[in-house]
């Protein structure tokens, strides 16, 4: 099931979310929450950012696992998802420093490093909240639209719009990496909460597939429709077409 909670802007969608996520983090202190990189999400990890010099929240039991990461990047790379958990987050607050996993986009043995970021995924005993953002083209994670939903942790080809959509973030569009490492769609609906945020006009026809569209592997965000705890933080624009 989906609930949709409505915000006006970009600012109201990232207070109301990082609301949520904070409940989250206050209700079980050593919750595991998997993480999500993009520019939607900025917002609520600079209201959590808030929070926590605020002294409303303490992040020393919280452990982390994230969606994906590029191959080939470096994590001193200023794009590697790495860099923008440290840069928006991990470095603010008060997470031991153990605590952080994401792929490892230099690991040369794909096979390996897919199967160690399951087993970290597993060991951690299950993600209680999983934050998602949505591409254009509805993937989540880097799950692209395909013919079949990936179970587990991959690396794949990104989409042509999905290179496009992110070559803003580097200097040409030829310098954006063309495979990532990936969470699977399985990893992903096994999380027992899922949180997503979604804003701005180019989001619309992806938040409407999601929400009301067939389930379908071309549109993976349509699976979250069968996850029984997913809520859905969206401004106007992203919900513009409902
Ligand atoms: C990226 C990420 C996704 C993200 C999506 C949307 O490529 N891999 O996790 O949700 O695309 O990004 P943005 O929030 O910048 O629109």
């Amino acid at each position: 099931m989906i609930k949709v909670i409505r915000a006006k802007d970009y600012e109201e969608m990232s207070r109301k979310a990082a609301a949520v996520m904070a409940a989250q983090i206050i209700s079980k202190e050593d919750t595991v929450l998997g993480l999500a990189t993009g520019s939607t999400p900025e917002g609520l990890y600079a209201n959590l950012v808030k929070a926590y010099q605020a002294g409303n929240l303490d992040f020393s039991k919280v452990r982390t696992v994230n969606l994906d990461e590029y191959q080939g990047l470096p994590r001193e790379h200023d794009q590697s998802y790495y860099y923008f958990m440290n840069y928006h987050l991990f470095q603010h607050v008060n997470m031991a420093a153990d605590a952080n996993n994401l792929p490892n986009g230099m690991n040369e043995d794909i096979q390996a490093e897919c199967e160690r970021y399951h087993g970290v995924i597993e060991s951690m005993g299950g993600v209680d909240m999983q934050l998602l953002g949505i591409g254009g083209n509805g993937h989540i994670g880097f799950n692209e639209p395909s013919d079949h939903f990936e179970q587990k942790t991959h690396c794949l080809a990104l989409a042509e719009d999905t290179i496009k959509a992110n070559s803003r973030f580097f200097a040409s569009e030829d310098e954006v990496p063309r495979r990532a490492f990936s969470m699977g769609i399985g990893e992903i609906m096994a999380a027992k909460k899922i949180l997503m945020v979604a804003n701005g006009k180019g989001k619309a026809q992806a938040v409407k597939d999601m929400l009301t569209g067939p389930v379908t592997p071309q549109v993976p965000a349509s699976i979250l429709q069968f996850h029984p705890d997913v809520v859905l933080v969206a401004d106007e624009d992203a919900l513009s077409l409902l």
